[in-house]
């Protein structure tokens, strides 16, 4: 087994990549300077992409560009609106663009969220899709193409963009300047080319796209739709090489699972830090005696919440055996609720979770248990190490890193996970309970499953999942992207590219 570390990274960054200037794109920023009282407290958010992408950022060094969301954001960087990060340890560089409130709502709440993000995650949420937020998103996109092109200078530099939110920015960026190196990972899905075409903008969008030298999806679905998508505009599709050719310009598009970081997570699960959480947990809790079943998630309309909240009600009205003893800690965190869509699915699980308390609750006992905050990650972990089994019941779902934390943090090889087979994680971890979300007597029947799976079971399905997610971690998934680089011809560059465009690993 290859073992993927930070040094192997920043070791291939340091010899493949020497001489090029590195720089991130994304809207989420990895840190955020917030005000708490008279204090500003610096914190990592809710977001799987900003939390897969900091290891790397501190194994490859380098500026990350982001949206300034805190609020106090602003006091904490220097006069060109960078800060050094992690606060205590600083290892790369935050830039902060600043947007304004019609440029959040019309990019961030608006296109981004309304439109795109609805319309790639098929769980029957309407897109809305209005022109209004689309200037405002190509408005953002030449804000952080400014951004780019100002600190790449004129040297040989290698941008790469995260996510749905910058779907224009590769184009502009390769207008600028032809020769910058441009790749772009999209975190969540990429629907059917019947589904896409609904979106009024969809050549523009392509045409953005495919400014990119390197676009990655999680799953070779997602790099097939977008290939099929892409089919829609004039562009040479070459199917064999996965390569569209626009306008004499090549994007390869390639599957590139991402993870997260296996062993410092698994450290963190052992640490002291971790049994004063779990100690704490269960007397909050008041777990003792008590079977935990866990979920963890973005309080967002495509992660099955009230769906998992149904299957604990049809599990206890089938089970009654497991009424009084049988506890669901639901964590719901929460997340762009200036939108519609985001309350009414905050409100939903409230009355949800009520009713089935009500339904079910004795004096001294209710099945569901919801936690509407962010926690540390510490915190998550130790509920992760108390459960009896974690539920991630997405609609759809690029990957989930949830599911791979789960596991990461069982190193009493113990628990078991239930997985939606909407996810991309469905396709690694083959050993979690697969599950269709959408039908409740499936969801009950797994929770049947997990909580009476024998000993030897559920402790061989965990160590095969801890295999595989060790093996397959955030380190391979950066090395293998900047790797495939290595394929792609770049005359610009011809005789001064730095190794990693030249040979493949
Ligand atoms: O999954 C897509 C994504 O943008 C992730 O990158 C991130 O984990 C999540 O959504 C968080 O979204 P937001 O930045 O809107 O809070």
């Amino acid at each position: 087994m290859k073992v993927w570390t930070r040094d192997v990274l920043r070791e291939f960054v340091r010899t493949k990549l020497d001489g090029f200037r590195f720089i991130v794109v994304s809207n989420r920023e990895p840190f955020e300077h917030k005000r708490v009282g008279r204090r500003v407290e610096c914190s990592q958010p809710a977001s799987g992409m900003a939390s897969a992408l900091d290891p790397v950022m501190r194994a490859c060094g380098g500026l990350w560009i982001a949206h300034g969301s805190g609020d106090a954001d602003r006091q904490a960087v220097d006069q060109y609106d960078r800060v050094a990060v992690p606060p205590e340890a600083p290892e790369y560089t935050l830039r902060r663009v600043w947007l304004s409130k019609d440029e959040i709502e019309g990019h961030y709440s608006g296109l981004s969220n309304q439109a795109i993000w609805p319309l790639c995650h098929v769980a029957f949420t309407r897109p809305v899709f209005d022109p209004a937020h689309w200037r405002m998103y190509r408005r953002v996109n030449e804000r952080f193409a400014e951004a780019v092109l100002e600190e790449a200078g004129n040297e040989p530099t290698f941008v790469f963009i995260q996510d749905y939110h910058f779907a224009l920015l590769p184009r502009m960026l390769r207008n600028a300047r032809s020769n910058l190196v441009i790749a772009q990972f999209w975190h969540i899905p990429w629907p059917n080319r019947q589904v896409f075409s609904s979106f009024p903008w969809q050549e523009e969008i392509l045409d953005g796209l495919l400014g990119n030298d390197l676009l990655g999806f999680h799953l070779p679905q997602h790099c097939q739709n977008f290939i099929d998508t892409a089919g829609a505009l004039e562009a040479r599709v070459d199917q064999a090489a996965s390569e569209v050719c626009r306008g004499g310009h090549s994007t390869f598009v390639r599957p590139f699972p991402i993870s997260i970081d296996f062993d410092e997570h698994s450290a963190v699960a052992e640490s002291e830090a971790v049994a004063a959480h779990m100690r704490r947990w269960r007397e909050e809790l008041s777990l003792s005696g008590k079977l935990l079943g866990i979920g963890i998630d973005r309080l967002d309309y495509t992660k099955g919440i009230p769906e998992r909240l149904r299957f604990l009600d049809r599990f206890l009205e089938m089970h009654p055996g497991y009424r009084g003893k049988l506890v669901f800690v639901q964590v719901a965190v929460p997340s762009r609720s200036a939108l519609p869509a985001y309350r009414e699915i905050d409100k939903e699980v409230d009355l949800l979770a009520a009713k089935i308390n009500r339904r079910w609750r004795t004096p001294f006992w209710k099945p569901v248990i919801l936690l509407k905050r962010h926690f540390p990650a510490v915190e998550m972990i130790a509920l992760h190490r108390l459960a009896h089994f974690c539920v991630v019941a997405s609609l759809h779902d690029g990957m989930n890193l949830v599911a791979k934390e789960f596991v990461a943090s069982r190193t009493d090889g113990e628990g078991v996970l239930i997985l939606s087979k909407f996810t991309g994680a469905s396709t690694e971890l083959k050993d979690a309970l697969q599950i269709n979300p959408f039908s409740i007597e499936d969801g009950a029947d797994a929770f049947d499953l997990a909580l009476n799976m024998h000993p030897d079971d559920r402790k061989r399905r965990m160590h095969k999942m801890r295999e595989t997610v060790e093996e397959n971690n955030v380190y391979r998934w950066a090395v293998k992207f900047l790797s495939a680089l290595a394929d792609i011809e770049f005359p610009e560059y011809a005789g001064e590219r730095p190794a990693a465009l030249q040979v493949a690993v």
